[in-house]
């Protein structure tokens, strides 16, 4: 091989090896959103909806994860992970939002990434108590 040819070959295979590069950088941007025009209540008075009737309480209704907080203060926020789109959960012990795919940790008040692989925090959403009627808004 002379050099020519030796340098048409290492030019090939350093392309060869980008490829996959490029794929991973790819795939590393993507980033999952919750869903968007979020409108809907939740009845406290129905069993169904019964677990935020406690602090520390959560449910997912509607793709949205809702974290009762305190008495009358509600964390609502996406329940899908922003790293692949897993479905979070919420850990009382720890006090953060928890996602089960590959350790994604974000905080419950603000939706930010406390640790772990998500590119970007979770969408935050409104939730208003008003007698039974918890209402999640965009
Ligand atoms: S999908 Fe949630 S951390 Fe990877």
């Amino acid at each position: 091989m002379d050099r020519k040819d030796f340098i048409k070959n290492a030019f090939a295979l350093g392309g060869l090896a980008l490829i996959p590069i490029g794929i991973a950088e790819s795939c590393r941007k993507q980033s999952f959103t919750g869903p968007a025009n979020v409108n809907f209540t939740l009845d406290l008075s129905n069993s169904a909806n019964s677990a935020l009737n406690t602090v520390g309480g959560a449910l997912v209704a509607n793709g949205v994860i809702v974290v009762r907080a305190s008495a009358g203060i509600f964390d609502a926020l996406s329940a899908t992970c922003t790293h692949a789109g897993c479905t979070v959960g919420y850990d009382s012990r720890s006090g953060n939002i928890l996602c089960p795919c590959h350790g994604g940790t974000y905080n419950v008040s603000t939706g930010s990434v406390i640790s772990g692989p998500p590119p970007s925090p979770l969408t935050k959403y409104t939730a208003t108590l008003s007698g039974n009627i918890l209402t999640v808004k965009s």
